[in-house]
This record gives C-alpha cells, structure tokens and sequence, in this order.
C-alpha cells in the first residue's frame, strides 16, 4: 500500500498574495527574517492583509537552531495569533514550522491556519511536514517530521522571488534539481510522485537558467518557482536519499548553501546508486533504469543505458557549470585538510540521518565516507 497526501491548498501565479485576503480581521504573526521585513514584499503582504493586527517576528537565521524556534515560540506565545504566516526562504518557513508544531503541544492553535509564502523556489519546505533545525551542540542538521508542521496554505507569488540575486536562484533550483531526482528513485517513490518530479525536473531544465539569468523573466520564475513545489509534493510522499543525508551533515558543521552542497554531492551520488562502476553492456539495475527514464523525459539520448545514466549525471554538471557552482566542497570555499579530518563524523552523521532509509541503495559508513572524499 502506497499513501499520497495533499494537505495544503495551492494559490499560484501572478496576483496570488491576493488569497491573503482570507486572514481579513484576524490576528496574523508573521515569521521571517530582517532582510524581507524590510522589502517590498512586505509592503504587498500587508496590504493584502488589510484589516489584520499584524505582528512581525523578524529575527529568523538562516539554517534555523533550537535558541531561534524557542524566540519565535516565545513571540508566538505572547502575541497569541488566530493565524501564522511565514514570509521566507526555507529558514523561516523551518522556524514557523517549528513553532506551529510546538504550540500545538502546549495547547494553542493558530485556528485561521497556517500560511506560507515562499521568497525562495527550492526547498519545498512550503509542502512538507518537515522542518530542518540545528542542534548547536552536535552542529547536526536535524530534520523534524510532523503532519502538525504541513502548511494548510502555500501562496506561490512570482512577486516573491523577484528579488532574489542570481546565486540564491541557483541554490535554491539545484536544491529542487535534488528533490525531484532523489524522489524520482527513492524507497517510496509512487506514480504520483513520480508524475509530479519528472515534471518539476523539466521544468527546471526549461526555466531554472531563464530564472538565473534575469529576474525580469517573469515567466520563468513563475514556473521555476510551481515546479520547486511539485519536487516538494514529491519528495514529501517518496522521501529523499543520502544526497540529502549528506548535505545536511556537511551544512552543520561547514558554512555552505544547502543546495550548494547538493550540487556538488548529486553527480556523484547517481552513480554510485546506479552501481555506475558495475553497470555492464546489457546489465542495468532497477534503480539506474530509472535514472534513464529521468535521462530520456530531459530529451537526452545515448547509445546504451549505461551512457544515458552518464548523460544525466552530466546534464546536472552542466546545469551546475552554467549557474557557476563549484563542483567541489574544496571550491566551496571549505577547507580541504579540515574537511578531510572531519569525514569520519561526517559519514556517522549522514548515516543516521532521517533521509538515508529513503536511498534506493543500502549504505554503509564506508561507502558515505568514500562519497565525501570523492567530493572533497
Ligand atoms: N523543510 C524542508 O523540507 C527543507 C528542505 C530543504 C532545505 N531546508 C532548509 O531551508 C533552509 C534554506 O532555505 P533557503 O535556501 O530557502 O534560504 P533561507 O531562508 O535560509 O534564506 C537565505 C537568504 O536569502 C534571503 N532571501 C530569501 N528570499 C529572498 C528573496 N526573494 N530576495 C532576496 N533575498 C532573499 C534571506 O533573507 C536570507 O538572507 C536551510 O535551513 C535548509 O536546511 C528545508
Ligand atoms: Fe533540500
């Protein structure tokens, strides 16, 4: 038996803040972070929650940690909103998820429901009922899971990714470029989630350069930003694999984008789950048989199975050269001997994480620790 869940109602597409309308009247805390406190999205979002009391909780921090959910909890305990609204990238979409889920628990719900308006087209955090906070002791990415964290209302507005700056475009598509690939073979991939990540992957191949190259495509970043949901609604019914295990174990200890790392990480991680170096002529396993149908939905052809698995791993080195990402953690601008010395935790760590049951292929510490050298 298979479980597909939609949970949260979709407005999208230009004039799409207008659904905020629904929160006329309540009190509504918005979470998100003093860049877009201050940005002319907020003055949209205010207007379209005309004759709301507003209450701003500005201070979210990239890559979220235990200290700032409790801030955000402790906003929330004191305003005591009918409604939460996460204005943000994942970070605040994480925090508000968080603190909805920990409200929850001591008793107070946020009746006119749970809002997001995603400024960045990649995590699908909008989604999804996962949440990734730091723990700042062990400096693991720690994914929570909760259907108490699924946003009842994602508003995908192409005026809140206007302003985002190239690289932020880039990471954040290369962090759905992750998202509908891993789903497409992960453990628990289905026929609807693998509608939703062979299309959200094409819409990357048409739009996600377009939306690099100009913020003025609104097109284009209209439809990178659906597509980064669909790879969310996919991932949130498939699961991830260890590009995202070890995405999270690098992002905690070494200051690099989440969808930098997983970049640098996918090429390698496809072929080592195709058993690359043991595909034969005429010999392919289930999991690369998949990577070729992804292959072929990208248009792509080659003479053998065994290329079109190559020309994938290929086609996101190209993607990743164009949008000028390094290729490895070293060009990331990490360490190289630091990195090294911190492989053994970091394999430990990617081992245990939540996303590692979802890999098509059984690892071992070895193997996730001979990925990290390959990358370094
Ligand atoms: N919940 C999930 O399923 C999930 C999945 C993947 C990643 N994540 C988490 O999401 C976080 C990363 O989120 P993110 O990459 O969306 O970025 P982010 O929320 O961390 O924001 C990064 C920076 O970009 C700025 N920014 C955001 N939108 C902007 C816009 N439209 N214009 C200009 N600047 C803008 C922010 O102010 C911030 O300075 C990480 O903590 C990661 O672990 C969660
Ligand atoms: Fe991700």
């Amino acid at each position: 038996m298979y479980r597909f869940q939609l949970t949260t109602t979709l407005y999208y597409g230009p004039d799409s803040l207008s659904a905020l309308s629904e929160l006329a009247g309540r009190r509504v805390l918005i979470v998100t972070d003093a860049f877009l406190a201050g940005s002319s999205l907020m003055v949209q979002v205010r207007e379209a929650l005309s004759g709301a009391t507003i209450e701003v909780y500005d201070r979210v921090i990239p890559n979220p940690d235990v200290a700032a959910v409790a801030a955000g909890l402790a906003a929330f305990l004191a305003f005591e909103p009918e409604a939460l609204l996460a204005v943000g990238g994942g970070s605040p979409i994480d925090t508000a998820k968080a603190v909805r889920k920990l409200a929850l628990e001591l008793g107070h719900r946020a009746e006119a429901g749970f809002y997001v308006i995603p400024t960045t087209s990649g995590t699908g955090s909008e989604v999804t009922s996962f949440a990734v906070v730091t723990d700042p002791v062990s400096h693991a990415k720690l994914p929570l899971s909760s259907d108490d964290m699924l946003p009842d209302v994602a508003i995908l507005d192409p005026d809140a990714v206007s302003t985002a700056p190239p690289f932020l475009v880039a990471d954040s598509g290369m962090d759905a470029i992750s998202h509908a690939i891993e789903a497409y073979v992960a453990i628990g991939h289905n026929d609807f989630s693998d509608a939703l990540a062979e299309k959200a992957l094409r819409m990357a191949d048409t739009y996600l350069l377009r939306s690099y190259r100009s913020n003025l495509d609104v097109k284009a970043r209209t439809h990178q930003h659906t597509g980064a949901t669909m790879a969310g609604i996919a991932f949130q019914n498939s699961g991830l694999g260890i590009v995202h295990s070890l995405s999270h174990a690098i992002g905690g200890s070494f200051k690099v984008a989440h969808g930098r790392l997983n970049g640098i990480l996918l090429p390698h991680v496809i072929e080592f789950n195709a058993g690359e170096l043991g595909i034969r002529p005429g010999e392919i396993s289930d999991v690369a048989r998949r990577y070729v149908t992804l292959a072929r939905s990208l248009g792509l052809s080659a003479s053998s199975d065994r290329n079109l698995v190559l020309g994938l791993v290929g086609w996101v080195e190209r993607v990743r050269r164009e949008l000028e990402m390094p290729a490895t953690i070293t060009a990331a601008g990490i360490d190289r001997d630091a990195f090294l010395a911190a492989i053994p935790v970091l394999a430990h760590t990617a081992l245990k994480d939540f996303c590692t049951s979802g890999n098509p292929i059984e690892v071992t510490v070895a193997d996730l620790a001979a990925i990290l050298e390959w990358v370094s």
